[in-house]
């Protein structure tokens, strides 16, 4: 019998996290302290994070320790299963093969808890008893959200008012873990309030939704911010994902051309695919495909340059393929993914020509997600589904050339409370969005010359 899943035992789980920072041809720019446009220090970053993942964040350290708590709170999901998704390619009639791991198993359906748990542990332990954050679709909302009940934290979610009205079941999930959750823009935060004075109708963003988490913390002691993505510290705690699943691919006697993950901040392609970037860098010959959505095409489209992370301007300056902060992208149903920019580390990393990028309007995605359904079986998040297409392109090109290469991309997640999504694209309710090139311009002209 063909074998499906390759599955590590609990011991097999990674003991330490990867620092890409090790081992890049080129570090990223330092991020820029908003008034003085000198680099930043821990101290003033110490206002909203804890001094461990602050030098997390600074650190170049090739290998990190995993807390021995966070070890055993991975432990209810981690290793997650790698599986051969035979009956894609039998679909396909494609000679590729084609693996995916699959971050659905996670007990809110997504790779954000590889992060929620440490960032939550480490903010316990410096004291702290409250973390406000943004969120998307609700994936990363109902990870902090876990994380807090799991570690007695007290979680404030500030979620994209598009998506909370999409996805109430995630909201209902993050109250479930004790959480409270505002529609971002809300009237809790004066920046809030100033976005819905200029615009009741304002649909939100993940750059507008962090401007009201970063204040909530800037202005409240015993509170600290936490992201789900685009920080360096984000980044590395998601390299669990890449690391188990090279042991995985070893099992089978594979190792991947092409590795694939969809792009919101970020944080999920580093997960997956760091720990190969690190052979491509000593040598090895693999490609890593970012895929993101054509309405917010920041890595194909944006420009590289210091922007803020976020709408009001309250973050440092970070070197990042930006569209402009106060880019509104259009309400498609991969929430997480309407980011206007990227991690700095991916971006330094697309910079030197170490990933590709490639962007695709939502249709062709659900459409590519369908496929995966009807043959592996697991219903995709919508956000999975771009690097789902990007996996279905690749797996045609070698059907076309005749080529037998090994793809691999990760499943970030599942998408049964994104249902809503299926059936409206059943419903020919969905349309794609022109990339819109008129109000990328006029965000990227307010962006501060350096
Ligand atoms: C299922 C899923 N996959 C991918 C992403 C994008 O993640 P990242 O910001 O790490 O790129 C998200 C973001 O919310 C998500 O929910």
């Amino acid at each position: 019998m063909k074998e499906t899943k390759i599955l590590l035992p609990e011991k097999e789980i990674p003991k330490k996290w990867y620092n890409i920072m090790a081992d890049m041809p080129n570090l990223p720019q330092p991020p820029l302290h908003p008034g003085t446009k000198q680099p930043v220090g821990p101290d003033d970053l110490s206002v909203i994070f804890p001094m461990s993942l602050i030098e997390q964040e600074m650190s170049q350290e090739r290998w990190i320790d995993i807390p021995e708590e966070v070890l055993e709170i991975y432990s209810l999901w981690r290793p997650s299963p790698l599986y051969r998704a035979h009956r894609l390619e039998k679909l396909l009639n494609t000679p590729a093969k084609i693996y995916y791991k699959y971050e659905g198993v996670s007990p809110t359906g997504s790779h954000k808890p590889n992060t929620s748990i440490p960032q939550a542990y480490y903010n316990k332990k410096a004291g702290i008893k409250k973390i406000a954050t943004e969120t998307g679709a609700g994936q990363w909302g109902s990870s902090i959200a876990l994380a807090g009940s799991l570690f007695g934290l007290d979680v404030t979610v500030y979620m994209v008012k598009v998506s909370y009205n999409q996805k109430p079941y995630r909201r209902i999930m993050m109250e479930t873990w004790g959480a409270r959750v505002h529609a971002s823009p809300s009237q809790v935060t004066q920046v809030g309030k100033k976005a819905l004075e200029a615009d009741p109708d304002n649909p939100g963003s993940l750059g507008l939704g962090i401007s009201e988490a970063v204040e909530d913390a800037a202005t409240h002691d015993d509170t600290n911010y936490s992201l789900g993505s685009v920080l360096n510290h984000v980044c590395l705690h998601q390299t669990v994902i890449g690391l188990e699943a090279k042991k995985q691919l070893e099992i089978a006697g594979d190792y991947p051309d092409i590795v694939i993950g969809c792009c919101g901040g970020g944080s999920n392609l580093a997960g997956i695919a760091f720990p190969f970037i690190q052979d491509k860098i000593n040598g090895k010959k693999v490609r890593v495909i970012a895929a993101e959505p054509s309405s917010c095409p920041t890595l194909t489209k944006g420009e590289f340059r210091y922007d803020f992370g976020d709408v009001a301007g309250l973050t440092p300056f970070l070197m990042m393929y930006t569209l402009g902060h106060d880019f509104m992208p259009p309400g498609i149903h991969a929430g997480g993914l309407r980011y206007h920019a990227d991690s700095p580390l991916v971006c330094q990393l697309y910079h030197d020509g170490l990933i590709e990028a490639r962007a695709y309007h939502q249709l062709t995605c659900f459409e590519a997600a369908m496929q995966f359904s009807r043959s592996e079986s697991i219903i995709p998040a919508p956000e999975t589904s771009h690097a789902i297409r990007a996996v279905i392109d690749e797996a045609l090109l070698c059907k076309e050339e005749g080529k037998e290469k090994t793809i691999l991309f990760n499943l970030s997640g599942h998408g049964y409370l994104d249902l809503q999504a299926y059936a409206d694209y059943m419903g020919g309710k969905l349309h794609d969005y022109e990339y819109p090139e008129e109000k990328i311009k006029e965000a990227l002209s307010k962006l501060p010359v350096f």
